[in-house]
């Protein structure tokens, strides 16, 4: 968990610092903080759901209870899969809708999808847990616990996942441009599905990015094409733009969430409750 710490602090103070320095040199430096504001994420999480923060926070201190029985930050680590931040938005996500499929697009080694497959056992759920990627790298869960599909997505999502099984939640940890766009214009064509998309922070958002769209390696050395897709879509002419973090269309909410890789969700707009203005 990214709790706050004095060396944290200092240290999300000097990566911070680098970053400008190097941005307004016209170089990218990729930025993870160490620090998260837990209460905002809660709150934010709380105003995008509809759901009062008395129920944010029992459902966090349940997840942290579960999460903690499982020593996954020792197991997995918290960098390059989701961290304890990420995974609780997951987690509240089926705790909320109880996704009759939950579908993961880049589950390399499985730590992400041991997470899901622990959430759905812990809230009871029958949920069809689908794992599609290109290579099977799977340790961390049986071919009895999820289905890894080897499989590139990429132009046949809503045959190949949105159509293939009941509306649902899907994950997507995996970073070639096309495949991004490609499932991102689907889910919003289709309307029933939530999406929520790894890796969307701006601090990992390159925004003179020098890969070609067609490269399969991208990496957060190079920056990722995640933000850059989604201004795309959005319609947002800066990927590094704030506006990016909270907008609606009119059939979707979408949300970036301030954990350490930045978390997006996007909702279809009768899941996600219009926003209160009264509210803090
Ligand atoms: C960042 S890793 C996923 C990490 C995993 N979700 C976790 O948290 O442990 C990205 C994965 O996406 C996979 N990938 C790359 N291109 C893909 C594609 N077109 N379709 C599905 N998976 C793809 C890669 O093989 C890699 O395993």
């Amino acid at each position: 968990m990214y709790t706050p710490s004095t060396a944290g602090r200092v240290v999300d103070l000097w990566t911070r610092a680098r970053r400008a320095v190097a941005m307004r040199l016209g170089r990218y430096e990729p930025y993870l903080p160490q620090v998260i504001d837990d209460g905002r994420l809660r709150s934010d999480l709380g105003r995008y759901l509809g759901l009062p923060a008395a129920t944010i926070a029992a459902w966090w201190d349940e997840y942290a209870a579960l999460s903690r029985a499982q020593g996954y930050a020792a197991r997995m680590g918290e960098r390059k899969t989701l961290c304890f931040e990420e995974a609780f938005i997951l987690f509240a996500l089926m705790r909320r809708y109880r996704p009759p499929t939950v579908v993961e697009i880049g589950t390399q080694y499985g730590r992400s999808t041991r997470r899901i497959i622990d959430m759905r056992r812990h809230l009871g759920l029958a949920s069809r847990v689908v794992c599609f990627d290109v290579v099977d790298q799977v340790r961390f869960f049986e071919p009895s616990e999820a289905e890894l599909v080897l499989r590139d997505v990429t132009d046949d999502v809503a045959a190949t996942v949105l159509h293939a099984y009941p509306a649902g939640l899907i994950y997507l940890d995996a970073h070639p441009y096309a495949l991004l766009q490609d499932v991102v214009r689907a889910v919003l064509a289709d309307g029933r599905w939530a999406l929520a998309i790894h890796d969307c922070a701006a601090g990992l958002c390159n925004p003179r990015m020098t890969l070609p769209r067609d490269e399969p390696e991208v990496t957060s050395r190079s920056g990722v094409w995640e933000r850059h897709v989604l201004a795309d879509i959005f319609g947002v002419p800066d990927p590094l733009s704030a506006r990016l973090d909270d907008l609606e269309t009119a059939s979707h909410r979408l949300r970036v969430f301030g954990t350490p890789h930045g978390l997006a969700v996007i909702l279809p707009r009768q899941l996600a409750p219009a926003p209160d203005p009264a509210a803090d």
